[in-house]
């Protein structure tokens, strides 16, 4: 499988910070893993049309409407973006977002003609209670819809707890995880879910990456705060090309 890779750039990112993306594209024109970064939505019109693929954040689950301050998938893939994230943990968090949303939103995204990263995860208490895979499990049955594929879906772990924190799972834990999603995937969506991409997000940097990329159903990665400066993100991709 096609490694991605993925920068989400959350609330983060101006104008003034494009010449750097820009080095990043000069450094990977034939990329040979997918690459994304996911910018705040203000910026993914002047991003476009680089060898790097251009997403989104986050979408509304309906097409258009009296939803101020929201932004509608078809905008997004009219901006120029083609692939969204749902579900991430701060979406949840910040704007209780449950799984019934993230399905709805991953709905309007495919509507859209967008392909979707799904995002799941465990918080600290969940992790230390033993509950993550009972948690990941329900997380996936209720927030993917009927219809994922291997094209149209791709799913991220990310534990809470390891979200900007620098703490990560051990290799052993990841790998633990990604072959239950695995299973779980290929139960209920068979050779479709065998070949859907199962991506880590949590702290990832250069130092952890090319360990993280060797994993048996690891498939690339969702990086938040290392994919800000292309000197940070570059070499994360390097291990993805090279792993
Ligand atoms: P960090 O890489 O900063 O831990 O963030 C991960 C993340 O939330 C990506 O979506």
């Amino acid at each position: 499988m096609k490694r991605f890779v993925v920068g989400n750039w959350k609330m983060n990112g101006r104008i003034a910070d494009l010449d750097d993306y820009f080095e990043l594209c000069d450094a990977f024109k034939n990329p040979m893993v997918d690459v994304m970064i996911c910018p705040p939505s203000t910026l993914i019109s002047r991003m476009t049309n680089t060898s790097i693929m251009i997403g989104a954040q986050d979408c509304h689950m309906a097409v258009a409407g009296a939803h101020t301050g929201d932004v509608s998938a078809e905008m997004l893939a009219d901006a120029g973006a083609t692939k969204v994230i749902t579900g991430h943990s701060e979406r949840r968090t910040d704007h209780g977002e449950t799984d019934e949303m993230v399905a709805a939103k991953t709905n309007a995204a495919w509507n859209a003609e967008m392909q979707v990263i799904l995002c799941i995860g465990e918080t600290e208490a969940q992790y230390r209670a033993g509950e993550t895979l009972n948690v990941l499990k329900a997380q996936m049955a209720a927030s993917i819809p009927d219809g994922a594929n291997a094209h149209n879906l791709t799913v991220a772990y990310e534990p809470v707890w390891a979200i900007g924190t620098g703490l990560t799972p051990n290799l052993q834990e990841i790998a633990d995880v990604h072959a239950v999603l695995r299973a779980e995937l290929v139960k209920r969506f068979g050779d479709e879910g065998a070949g859907m991409r199962l991506l880590y997000g949590g702290s990832v940097k250069a130092s952890n990456a090319r360990d993280i990329f060797r994993l048996d159903n690891v498939d690339g990665a969702l990086v938040g705060g290392a994919s800000l400066k292309a000197a940070d993100f570059i070499p994360i991709i390097d291990a993805a090309e090279q792993a």
